[in-house]
């Protein structure tokens, strides 16, 4: 799958997908290593992590014109929202080794946030607000209405 392809217009809750990262288990713990464009389906430019969530929080509530992401529960869970403007999913992340591919032009909300849960988020791009798009009907304006 070539990621850098996907039309944010166009793109379906289908594009996003889980993404089973390498474990290195030693007896004193486990590591993850992920490089660009190899684990990893894009080359990193940020990284952030959502953590000290309260209880009943939901963050995200937004999409993307052009931001790939790999969301990973560091430590505990949380449920990621998936909608195309068609289709909605809801993906419950909750171990180190999954990560959740995002791609351009889905809309996410993130909530049951666990106590303690610590949400990684490996970003293609720099943070710029331009890339965002933050109301839901600007959003179903940009997508194609015949995308199944
Ligand atoms: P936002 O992406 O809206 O939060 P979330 O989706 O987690 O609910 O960002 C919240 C605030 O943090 C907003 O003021 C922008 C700022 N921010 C940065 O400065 N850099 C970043 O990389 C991110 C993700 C957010």
């Amino acid at each position: 799958m070539d990621f850098h392809k996907i039309n944010s217009e166009t793109s379906s809750i289908w594009d996003c997908e889980l993404i089973v990262l390498p474990q290195i288990n030693t007896q004193a713990g486990c590591i993850t290593a992920l490089n660009n464009e190899r684990e990893l389906p894009f080359s990193a430019r940020r990284i952030y992590y959502l953590y000290d969530v309260p209880s009943g929080s939901e963050r995200g509530g937004h999409a993307h014109k052009g931001l790939y992401q790999l969301i990973v529960a560091g430590t505990g869970s949380f449920d990621v929202q998936l909608d195309d403007g068609i289709m909605k999913r809801i993906v419950t992340l909750n171990r180190p080794n999954i990560g959740l591919l995002v791609v351009p032009g889905i809309w996410r909300e993130l909530n049951n946030f666990s106590s303690g849960a610590i949400c990684l988020v490996i970003a293609s791009q720099y943070y710029s607000e331009e890339d965002y798009i933050r109301g839901y009907s600007d959003f179903k304006s940009t997508k194609v209405d015949n995308i199944i």
